[in-house]
């Protein structure tokens, strides 16, 4: 099996990155929070075959959570993290611990505006300025050639571009379709705490998406359209639905009906479990 280097220090890492950038090779950057499936194998893969470097970060970013969210439960598993990235062929594991990441006194955030300000953004208030703070730290500690991001959370996606963008972050984002399961539901770290009943009732939510995007493409006004989803997913079996608005793509704004590029965004809970997912529409 190939050798995969783990690092705990920004100090190691950039000791591990400096021998790469003599040997000229280019560096990809596949930052996750663990608990990795193939959605982030994914990741993986695609910055495999566009780098001569793989460097996969594993880093539960508290940050990013809220204080009523599921931090102290998230899935934590590192040695079966190590053995799908050694299998993909991933050159380093940066894993630091939060005190690496956040010394103290670290007293810096990094808010994106605009963007952030509705889907996620609404019911998780401080969640991007946690999410660009570190992704700005893991960027400027590993300087990739290449990071990569996944299109399950496309509002995260398009606040990393704008950021790297507005701070002239020296790398380019490469987005990743997103993995979904046979039934169509999303790979995602959470579903893990789902039910074997809870997993059957979240099947319906790519079943309804489906059918909600092919009524949206026919251009008429999204707000019953979206109406009737909600209904749909709440008789599904579903306790809340945070949102489901049809935006567009660029700017993440809700718009009245499918134009211009646009999605469906959607968050909705089975049980404590919150689960997002987005659709293109045109
Ligand atoms: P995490 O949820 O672990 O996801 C890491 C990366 O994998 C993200 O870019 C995410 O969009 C991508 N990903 C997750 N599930 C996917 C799927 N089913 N298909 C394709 N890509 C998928 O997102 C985070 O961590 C954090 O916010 C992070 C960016 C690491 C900052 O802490």
């Amino acid at each position: 099996m190939p050798e995969l280097q783990i690092v705990r220090t920004v100090a190691d890492l950039r000791v591990a990155v400096a021998h790469y950038r003599r040997s000229g090779a280019s560096v990809g950057l596949v930052p996750t929070m663990g608990a990795l499936h193939d959605g982030h194998l994914t990741l993986v893969r695609s910055a495999k075959l566009d780098n001569a470097r793989v460097i996969a970060t594993i880093f539960v970013n508290p940050k990013q959570f809220g204080p009523t969210e599921d931090l102290a439960r998230y899935p934590r598993d590192e040695a079966a993290d190590v053995a799908m990235l050694k299998e993909l062929g991933t050159d380093l594991l940066f894993t630091p611990d939060v005190g690496e990441m956040y010394p103290d006194g670290f007293s810096t955030s990094i808010l994106v505006g605009g963007l952030t300000q509705h889907l996620e953004g609404i019911s998780r208030p401080h969640f991007f300025t946690g999410v660009a703070t570190v992704v700005t730290k893991l960027l400027l500690q590993a300087l990739p050639d290449r990071a990569y991001f996944g299109e399950k959370d496309f509002q995260q996606l398009q606040v990393v571009r704008r950021m790297v963008r507005d701070l002239n972050i020296p790398v380019a984002i490469v987005p990743i379709p997103t993995i979904r399961e046979a039934d169509g539901l999303a790979m995602s770290s959470r579903n893990r705490y789902l039910s074997p009943a809870q997993r059957k009732i979240a099947s319906a939510l790519p079943q309804i998406m489906h059918e909600t995007v092919a009524e949206l493409r026919t251009g008429l006004a999204a707000a019953p359209i979206l109406a009737g989803a909600k209904g749909r997913l709440h008789q599904a079996g579903f306790d809340r639905v945070d949102y489901l608005e049809l935006c567009d793509e660029t700017t993440l704004q809700p718009v009245p009906l499918a134009r211009t590029p646009s999605r469906v965004f959607v968050a909705a809970y089975v049980g404590a479990t919150r689960l997002i997912d987005n659709w293109p529409v045109i």
